[in-house]
């Protein structure tokens, strides 16, 4: 895939104000997702961006599991999914955080982030960056090392970059 596939699959990006909340502006990758050459474009290009010192890829739910499980298969690399609580049979860390509307929490699964892996995050938005620093801390705490996260879309605005400030972080478009 060349970069005017992955111009083209950035633009499929489409904006649903109010949702999930009245004054959040909500950035659908639903039309992106759904574009072969679209999604082929943007996980060959996650992949390609992450640089060769990784081991395994961290996928956030949900949307994060669907590029995840892309760059995972691209780069050949395991998938460990960060799950919302009460979905894991058996949980390594657990981690409550804030988000833009609302508070959350995720966990990681047990006994399959080695200690001293080299992980690649990957997620499909950026915005206050609360979501990524808590999926970071959980695979810090289990010994893992954040080589990198990685992002379809950063909002600027909302200050997500100032939040891993000391992180190496990938994206492919900012708006
Ligand atoms: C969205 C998005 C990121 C997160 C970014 O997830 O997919 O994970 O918000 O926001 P932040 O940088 O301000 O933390 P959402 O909370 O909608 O969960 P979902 O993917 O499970 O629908």
């Amino acid at each position: 895939a060349g970069r005017a596939d992955l111009v083209r699959a950035l633009d499929l990006i489409r904006d649903i104000p109010d949702f999930p909340q009245p004054g959040v502006l909500f950035k659908d990758i639903s039309p992106l997702l759904a574009d072969g050459a679209a999604v082929r474009a943007v996980v060959d290009a996650m992949a390609a961006q992450a640089g060769p010192e990784v081991d395994l890829v961290v996928a956030l739910e949900a949307r994060g599991f669907l590029l995840g499980a892309g760059v995972g298969y691209a780069r050949g690399l395991g998938v460990v999914p960060v799950r919302k609580p009460g979905k894991l049979p058996a949980v390594a860390h657990r981690i409550d955080f804030q988000l833009e509307y609302g508070t959350a929490t995720f966990e990681l699964p047990a006994d399959v982030l080695s200690p001293g892996a080299r992980v690649l995050v990957v997620d499909d938005v950026l915005a206050t960056g609360g979501t990524m620093e808590a999926a970071c801390e959980l695979v810090e705490r289990a010994g893992g090392t954040v080589v990198g996260v990685s992002v379809v879309l950063e909002l600027a605005a909302l200050g997500g970059r100032r939040r891993l400030a000391g992180r190496n972080v990938h994206t492919l478009l900012t708006v």
